[in-house]
């Protein structure tokens, strides 16, 4: 993949609250939004996708990642941004730690992962948020 200019933090932030709008959150009221930014300079967004059979909600980043990887994305992972609700950042659930890690792993990436709150803004490496995690390697 072609690397190209990357969206600023600012930018991608901006594109994950805007996403946030688009949530189908009727059970919660807690509205998240999902950005990806890739190598090629593409974005992709996602935002939650709630059910009445609760357990089956799709979380922000989760729609997301579909989202890209439905579009071919197989790689080039190099930022994502988080934000949901209005307080302190959101941090991405576990399941969606390891749908990130996926295709984060199939290009090589560690992206940076932006958790946007209110008031504050954490900056985490996606590999510290899931240490040691199982990949696609490890299938051989
Ligand atoms: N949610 C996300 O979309 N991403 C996360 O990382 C944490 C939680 C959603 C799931 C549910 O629709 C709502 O937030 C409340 O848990």
């Amino acid at each position: 993949m072609a690397s190209a200019a990357l969206p600023s933090r600012e930018s991608l932030i901006a594109a994950a609250r805007d996403a946030a709008t688009r949530a189908y959150a009727p059970y919660s009221g807690f509205p998240v939004g999902a950005a990806l930014a890739f190598a090629d300079g593409s974005v992709v967004t996602g935002s939650n996708v709630e059910n009445a059979s609760y357990g089956l909600s799709l979380c922000a980043e989760t729609v997301a990642a579909a989202r890209a990887m439905n579009d071919g994305a197989r790689g080039g992972l190099v930022a994502v941004a988080v934000v949901g609700g209005s307080g302190p950042p959101v941090t991405p659930c576990g399941r969606c730690r390891q749908v990130l890690t996926e295709l984060a792993q199939l290009g090589g990436t560690d992206p940076v992962v932006w958790c946007a709150g209110t008031d504050s803004l954490l900056e985490v490496q996606l590999s510290d948020l899931l240490p040691h995690a199982f990949g696609p390697g490890n299938l051989g």
